[in-house]
């Protein structure tokens, strides 16, 4: 059973919430308690999953109540479901906290909120790594990327259209901005997955106070043991949008399965990016093996040295965040589809095939290995469509990586 705290200071919202939510008691142990000290001395003193904070409160305010949890429990999701919050206070929300709701909040999306926020916790067995990722602020982004977005909003001729292709470009700014788009923080109310559209939304003053004073972005410093494989890791996954864009394309998807399937493909391996930003070392020698012992199946070699994988760790990261399902199920189920295949055609599928397709064109070194699950494509009556997206795939790499 999960156990959730609610922090308000006021014991009327605290009382409707527990009235709201009484048809949650047989999945959620709740406890309600009025500030921030007390909170404090309650995580202290007891385990909890999921803190849900008011941000307006005398003394110790939502943001810096967040700020202390951040810091002393890091593997604790933090949601701020607030009243009224004006620009200045949601800048200060945006590095410490996690997901951000308005009230009044349907009883609906405060359980999805917190279900998906949770979903994919069992499927990382390794509590250091749900730690990990759970204490993120931001994940790294090559220094030129980075410099040229710092350059580009410091310009007086930035545009918005040139600031949204940058971050479309990059996988770590990429999930960063749906983050914070998808998360209600600046009133946003249908889940988005395309960022340039997340960047017209927001305005060029807001992403200009999110990247120069809340340091929404930052530069990778790479450990030289894992150049090689960050480089291709930024390279491949531009590729991977592209074709599993191309192939939602050939199946004349909807504009939204289209661009899923792209971001989706763009951020298939952020749990990769993750570990080669955080544990650079122990992800080097999993690298090594791989390198040396081409048949293991990497997934196998991650969970035994991490107790989770590259696929479950970028999910259950892209979870906490706040991003739309299908994104969300395109990083999980990458390499292994089948699970999904009563949902039918969708992102996952391009993903899984755009991935096996580049590791096939291009090869599986430095844990890019992905072969294609035919079984899972012919339950979806699509096994003979393959070769054509292999096809048109051929080229459709490169031009994304030019
Ligand atoms: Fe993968």
């Amino acid at each position: 059973m999960k156990r959730i705290l609610f922090v308000d200071d006021e014991p009327a919202v605290l009382s409707g919430l527990q009235r709201m939510l009484r048809p949650m008691r047989d999945h959620w142990e709740m406890t309600f308690t009025g500030g921030g000290e007390a909170a404090l001395e309650l995580l202290a003193r007891e385990d909890f999953e999921v803190v849900i904070s008011d941000m307006r409160m005398p003394g110790m305010d939502g943001v810096q109540l967040l700020g202390e949890v951040q810091r002393r429990h890091p593997r604790i999701v933090r949601i701020i479901l607030s009243g009224h919050a004006d620009h200045e206070m949601i800048l200060r929300a945006v590095g410490p906290t996690h997901q951000f709701l308005n009230k009044p909040c349907s009883p609906e999306l405060l359980c999805a909120t917190v279900e998906r926020a949770c979903a994919l916790q069992d499927r990382v067995v390794a509590p250091g790594l749900k730690e990990l990722a759970a204490s993120l602020d931001s994940l790294p982004s090559p220094p030129v990327i980075y410099n040229q977005i710092v350059a580009e909003i410091g310009s007086p001729a930035g545009s918005l259209e040139k600031v949204g292709e940058i971050i479309a470009s990059d996988v770590a700014m990429t999930a960063k901005v749906l983050q914070i788009v998808n998360s209600a923080f600046f009133g946003m109310r249908q889940r988005v997955s395309d960022p340039g559209l997340a960047v017209r939304f927001l305005g060029l003053e807001t992403i200009k106070a999110l990247v120069l004073s809340v340091h929404i972005f930052s530069k990778y410093d790479c450990d030289p043991r894992c150049e090689q494989a960050v480089r291709e890791l930024w390279s491949a996954s531009a590729r991977v949008g592209a074709r599993a864009r191309q192939i939602a394309l050939l199946e004349k998807s909807a504009r939204e399965i289209v661009d899923q399937a792209f971001f989706g493909g763009m951020l298939h391996h952020v749990g990769q990016l993750l570990l080669l930003a955080h544990a650079a070392e122990r992800y080097s020698g999993v690298l090594q093996r791989l390198q040396a012992s081409p048949e293991l199946d990497i997934e196998a070699v991650e969970f035994e040295v991490f107790g989770g994988t590259h696929s479950d760790l970028g999910a259950y990261l892209l979870g906490i965040w706040g991003l739309p399902g299908s994104i969300i199920e395109s990083v999980a189920f990458h390499h292994h589809p089948a699970p999904l295949a009563q949902a039918g055609f969708g992102p996952l599928t391009c993903v899984h095939a755009a991935a096996a397709i580049t590791a096939g064109l291009e090869g599986g070194s430095s844990g890019r290995q992905c072969t294609v699950d035919l079984s899972y494509l012919e339950a979806l009556g699509l096994v003979d469509r393959y070769p054509l997206w292999l096809e048109e795939c051929r080229d459709q790499g490169e031009v994304a990586a030019a």
